[in-house]
């Protein structure tokens, strides 16, 4: 997966002005995003952008495009042809309708608008108000369902940014249909990603896929969405906005589609009652293989059993269906920062997530991906952050190295030096005797 970032000297910038706190509140929400790690500007507004046509009594024709703060859509009712091969989205509006804003707008349907580098793979839409019957395609392919066109480009195939940018929008934005809706879908490997998460999209869509770029017929509807829904924040869905689904209702979509049985993690009993024999506590320790990966496993298992949990060792793969199962039978997730801990929307509820936060990386760059999320998800959240005799990177580094005193000039020379070493070059060896006291607080949450 290519690698670059476009934001380095804002973020720099920012930085060098700013010291933690007002950095948390500063422009950057989602800055340190997991194993991809790219960093984000937003724009601090929201505009709602409506491009509307008179309701006719005959015809209903109405295109409602929105832009906010990640990501853009338009909503159109009336008579859609969609032409791929132009990438263009045609309305039919006849002559007698008035028109309020009849120009055509572009639309890239990611729900990532403020990351120009995650665009550069989304192709544009074009949604265009047409009077002339003769610059409007015939139709090929009559559909009386609503469709939604949405891109699997970006940064699809990473965990974090399937769920935050695609899953949970397109949720959001599909469930109202209740199955009745069909996708089209553009863009990168759109295949295997459909086959990825095949249990999710037959759960919001009961039609087959559309593969749209390859299109050559003229597919047409009286009803299309561009683009999808999206909350500010990552892996949340904003429940002011209508409809009003929220991560409960996403959660016991993905149990249903999963058939994951547990919908509450274990509540332990005080130890008084010795007669009630219940099953211990699971602990699931995310593995990872590559990058910051846990050099002493064996010995964080041991001391997580001698604390009396059953404890499970593994690690994420494309088999989203096992790993879900894996991960709705633990009552506490652990493992360093990284796509892997997406894995948390399985989790059941009142279960708890250890985000361990590598050496030289602040907390709040880590928060927005997993700590605000978990609140939304019913599920308790605790860190440790690993010190440098904890790190790797002291046998890589000469005592006193500016990468073990002073992080954050490291990080003032831009996101990619930064990332380098504290994310790609980093691996863990968790002093257990420390990392105790949080497994120990874990089973405290689980008694309450
Ligand atoms: C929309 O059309 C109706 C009648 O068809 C008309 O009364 C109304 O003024 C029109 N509205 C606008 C904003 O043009
Ligand atoms: C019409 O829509 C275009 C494209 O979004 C927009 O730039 C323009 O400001 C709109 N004009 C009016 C009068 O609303
Ligand atoms: C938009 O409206 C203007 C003026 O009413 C008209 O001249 C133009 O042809 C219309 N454009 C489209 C695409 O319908
Ligand atoms: C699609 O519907 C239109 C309008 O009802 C009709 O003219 C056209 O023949 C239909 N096309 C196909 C392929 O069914
Ligand atoms: C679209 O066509 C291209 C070129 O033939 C092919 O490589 C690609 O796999 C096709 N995409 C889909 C989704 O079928
Ligand atoms: C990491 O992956 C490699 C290659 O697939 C494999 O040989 C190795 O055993 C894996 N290591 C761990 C700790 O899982």
């Amino acid at each position: 997966m290519g690698e670059k970032v476009m934001y380095d000297t804002i973020f720099a910038r920012s930085f060098s002005r700013s010291d933690q706190r007002k950095l948390g509140y500063a422009a950057f929400l989602g800055c340190l995003l997991i194993a991809l790690s790219f960093c984000l500007v937003f724009k601090p507004y929201s505009t709602f952008l409506p491009l509307r046509l008179n309701v006719s009594e005959q015809k209903r024709t109405k295109i409602v495009c929105s832009s906010e703060k990640r990501t853009e859509l338009c909503e159109i009712n009336g008579d859609i042809r969609i032409e791929a091969n132009s990438a263009t989205v045609f309305v039919s509006v006849s002559p007698q309708e008035s028109i309020i804003n009849n120009s055509s707008r572009i639309i890239r349907p990611y729900a990532r608008k403020e990351d120009e580098y995650a665009l550069s793979t989304v192709r544009k839409w074009s949604v265009k108000p047409v009077s002339d019957s003769n610059l409007i395609p015939k139709c090929n392919q009559n559909h009386s369902v609503p469709a939604i066109l949405f891109s699997l480009g970006g940064y699809s195939g990473n965990n974090f940014h399937d769920f935050t940018d695609i899953i949970i929008p397109l949720f959001s934005t599909a469930r109202v249909f209740d199955g009745q809706v069909k996708f089209l879908v553009a863009d990168k490997n759109p295949r295997w990603w459909v086959n990825k998460f095949q249990n999710l999209v037959q759960k919001l869509s009961n039609y087959e896929v559309v593969y749209i770029d390859n299109e050559t017929d003229i597919h047409c509807f009286n009803n299309v969405i561009v683009g999808l829904k999206r909350s500010p924040q990552e892996l949340s869905i904003d429940p002011s906005k209508s409809p009003a689904y929220s991560m409960t209702d996403f959660r016991q979509l993905l149990r249903n589609a999963y058939s994951l049985s547990k919908t509450t993690a274990i509540k332990l009993e005080d130890s008084g009652d010795k007669n009630k024999k219940s099953r211990p506590p699971r602990l699931l320790i995310v593995a990872r293989n590559r990058t910051r990966s846990f050099t002493n496993t064996d010995e964080i298992a041991a001391m997580g059993r001698n604390l009396g949990y059953e404890v499970v060792v593994a690690e994420a793969d494309s088999n989203v269906a096992r790993f879900a199962q894996v991960v709705n039978s633990c009552d506490v997730m652990m493992g360093v920062h990284g796509a892997g801990l997406t894995n948390m929307v399985f989790l059941p509820e009142n279960a708890i997530l250890i985000q361990i936060i590598p050496f030289g990386v602040a907390e709040w760059i880590v928060r927005d991906a997993f700590k605000y999320p978990s609140e939304g998800m019913n599920i308790n959240y605790l860190d440790y952050k690993i010190e440098a005799e904890e790190s790797s990177l002291i046998q890589q580094y000469p005592a006193g190295h500016e990468v073990l005193s002073n992080p954050i000039s490291i990080l003032k020379k831009g996101w990619v030096p930064f990332k380098e070493v504290y994310l790609d070059k980093q691996n863990v060896k968790l002093d257990v005797n420390r990392f105790r006291l949080t497994l120990v607080k874990a089973l405290e949450l689980l008694h309450q």
